[in-house]
């Protein structure tokens, strides 16, 4: 098991997340970013899909899915996540289980929909869960994932062993070698940040 470095496992910062993550004018800025990156890529596939969101975390994505049509299964690594998302969102099913194995057969889904995950991964182990993410979703997986601008990568690999971020040209080999377009719908958080919106989308 790969568990990201923020894998809440505990009840206590279940509510930490809740409280601090989008707090305050700069917090109401930022979900207005991501919802805005999120919204177009959702737009540019179909409505009523089966997509698997996950991590699913406290469910904050199901009403944004739903609006699409869409019918949605959770899945996260944390038994904590999971009980909150119930209360958000009673009815949608949910999977404890991890991205780098998902209890899905390929081309189970639809849709794979994972916001904020592969950052916190081990740099080891994202492609991984990219593969596993390509090979359970028939249609595609929107993703947001840190892209390093060209210039700094190379400084971060080397200076940087925990960076967040992959660098653009590796990501779209990967696309291309698993039949799949790369599509950016910008960046979630700030003007300036390296998390992205991704749409992956099969091309046969
Ligand atoms: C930053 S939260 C994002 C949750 C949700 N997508 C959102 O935007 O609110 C990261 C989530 O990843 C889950 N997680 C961490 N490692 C995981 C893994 N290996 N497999 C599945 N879920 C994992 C954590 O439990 C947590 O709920």
């Amino acid at each position: 098991m790969y568990r990201a470095r923020t894998s809440y496992l505990d009840p206590a910062d279940v509510a930490h997340y809740e409280r601090n993550r989008f707090s305050g004018p700069l917090g109401a800025y930022k979900l207005r970013r991501e919802h805005a990156a999120v919204g177009a890529a959702l737009a540019a596939l179909p409505r009523n899909l089966v997509v698997l969101d996950c991590p699913t975390g406290i469910g904050r994505w199901r009403g944004t899915l739903a609006d699409r049509g869409h019918r949605v299964v959770g899945v996260d690594i944390s038994p904590a996540m999971l009980a909150e998302a119930r209360t958000h969102a009673g009815g949608v099913p949910n999977v404890c289980g991890e991205a780098e194995n998902l209890p899905f057969r390929d081309g189970g889904v639809d849709l794979v929909f994972s916001f904020a995950l592969v950052k916190h991964l081990p740099r080891s182990v994202r492609y991984g869960v990219l593969d596993e993410f390509a090979r359970v979703a028939r249609i595609g997986v929107v993703c947001t994932v840190n892209i390093s601008p060209p210039l700094l990568w190379s400084w971060a690999m080397k200076r940087a062993p925990r960076h967040r971020a992959v660098d653009r040209a590796a990501l779209l080999d990967w696309a291309q070698s698993r039949g799949m377009a790369m599509l950016d719908f910008g960046r979630c958080h700030t003007p300036i940040g390296m998390e992205r919106c991704l749409l992956f989308r099969r091309t046969g």
